[in-house]
């Protein structure tokens, strides 16, 4: 069998490279139009950082595992594509800031019915606001109305930074398609590509506007539990109680259960946000006003616990960080990847650098002209940023610390001889609560967490 998938991003890369490993006999290439990405996953130094990925791209790269730019061709040759292209909130027009932009999607369907001579069965793996599959079938039907396509859908659920266990060990692979004789043959050869090795309990089948629907519920629910938490710890840090001790003592309901229960700065990362805002738009468009409000609260909450963050960092250094140095710890929008995308760390650092404050910024994987591009900032701000090598470097000489990723070497840092750097009232605000603040309040540090009273 030869697939192919159209976008090798963070989906798209590590997603067909795990189908690619545990399918010797399917050839599986990954293609996309950045000649520069292409390139990135056909080196040594692969495009996006994700644990143990590296490991499994090299052991099938070349052998049953491509990535090129040459569209046409693997759209040609395959039986099943993927489609896994960005589908970003909207920046124009119609449904400015809260509408999917399809036009990616619209794009790779249009190529796709230009291209074929052979029936395919088209997947979308990309998420995309419930019925986006008709929009899909349409252009294929009007163009190539004597080729049978199929369209599935199979959203993707791996979180950045776990993605190659998430794929190896899946809680669940979701797969939706029409209920005629062809739709359900099409599921089941996606099926039959899963099935290599995930358990057959842990595929779910369902029809195509369940499988849409259901992949924004997944994040919009997961985000409804951090903005929940969050909110409890604005309530903690009045009260004396701790937002951790809280979280432990009801996630040990069997009904509630301990996962995504960590309080923080805020949730980040390319998705959430956007998910949430596709879902109100939909419910606005299906004159659900009252719905789309309920989900919207979920972002006002984040939004809100970003900005009360700053405003803690900035009653804690007299209500002036004009000129004062800060080290921000952690850039990416969570541990163990490099992207940056809706990260909390950006309206964060966009918030000091307009209180004048000067930030050095370290993270181990993301690099400096990843944060310039994030932060998008005049050159003359840009100049107030010291881009470090290390953590000790950023700390060095600063009046303020501020851990705004739960990076594993925080917690290995010497906060003593950080100290000793630092000038004083020495702060320290762990956004993540990563650090035992007992421990470092002991030191002399005045060191404050997320929901701590
Ligand atoms: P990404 O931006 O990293 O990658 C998308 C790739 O698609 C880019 O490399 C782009 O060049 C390519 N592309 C766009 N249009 C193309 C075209 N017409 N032909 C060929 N290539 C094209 O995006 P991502 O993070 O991989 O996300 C992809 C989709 O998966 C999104 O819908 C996202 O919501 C969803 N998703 C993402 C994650 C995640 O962890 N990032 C997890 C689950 C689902
Ligand atoms: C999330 C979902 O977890 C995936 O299932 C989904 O496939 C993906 O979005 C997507 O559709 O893109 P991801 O954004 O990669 O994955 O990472 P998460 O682990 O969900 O973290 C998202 C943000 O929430 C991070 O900023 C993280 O630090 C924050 N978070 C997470 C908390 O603040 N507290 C928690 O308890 C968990």
């Amino acid at each position: 069998m030869k697939i192919c998938c159209i976008g090798a991003g963070y989906v798209g890369g590590p997603t067909m490279a795990m189908i690619a490993s545990k399918c010797p006999h399917i050839q599986v290439a990954v293609v996309d139009i950045n000649q520069e990405r292409i390139d990135a996953w056909n080196s040594d130094t692969l495009p996006i950082y994700e644990p143990g990925l590296h490991e499994i791209v090299q052991g099938a790269r070349g052998e049953n595992l491509y990535f090129s730019t040459e569209v046409d061709r693997y759209i040609q040759e395959s039986e099943v594509i993927f489609i896994s292209v960005n589908t970003p909130t909207k920046e124009y027009g119609s449904g400015l800031g809260q509408a999917a932009d399809l036009r990616f999607v619209e794009a790779c369907a249009r190529k796709i019915a230009e291209i074929s001579t052979t029936p395919k069965i088209i997947v979308e793996k990309s998420t995309v606001p419930v019925r986006t599959a008709e929009m899909v079938q349409t252009i294929l039907k009007s163009t190539s109305p004597e080729t049978p396509h199929q369209v599935v859908s199979n959203p993707e659920f791996l979180a950045e930074g776990t993605a190659i266990t998430d794929l190896l060990d899946p809680d669940r692979v979701l797969i939706g398609g029409e209920t005629t004789v062809g739709g359900k043959k099409a599921v089941e050869k996606v099926v039959e590509i899963y099935s290599n090795w995930v358990a057959k309990d842990r595929i779910i089948t369902t029809n195509l506007w369940s499988s849409e629907l259901s992949k924004l519920t997944a994040n919009a629910f997961l985000a409804q539990r951090i903005s929940s938490i969050n909110a409890i710890s604005a309530l903690c840090e009045e009260t004396g109680a701790h937002v951790d001790e809280v979280a432990r003592a009801i996630g040990t309901d069997s009904r509630i259960g301990p996962k995504f229960l960590k309080s923080s700065v805020g949730f980040g990362g390319s998705c959430f946000q956007k998910d949430i805002l596709n879902l109100c738009y939909l419910c606005r468009y299906f004159r659900l006003p009252e719905v789309a409000e309920y989900w919207e609260q979920v972002i006002h909450m984040n939004e809100y616990q970003k900005e009360r963050f700053v405003r803690r960092i900035l009653e804690a250094m007299f209500n002036t960080v004009s000129g004062k140095k800060i080290a921000i710890l952690g850039f990416a929008f969570k541990k163990d990847t490099n992207d940056t995308r809706e990260s909390p760390a950006i309206a964060i650092c966009r918030r000091l650098l307009e209180e004048k404050a000067t930030l050095a910024i370290y993270d181990p994987k993301v690099s400096k002209q990843a944060i310039i591009n994030s932060l998008n900032l005049p050159d003359e701000q840009i100049d107030s940023i010291q881009f470090c090598e290390s953590a000790m470097e950023a700390c060095d000489q600063s009046h303020c610390i501020a851990v705004l990723t739960e990076w594993d070497e925080f917690r290995e840092i010497n906060f003593e001889s950080v100290y000793q750097s630092m000038i004083k009232p020495a702060i320290l605000f762990d956004g993540r609560n990563l650090l035992d603040l007992e421990k470092i309040k002991a030191i002399g540090f005045n060191a404050k967490g997320i929901g701590v009273g």
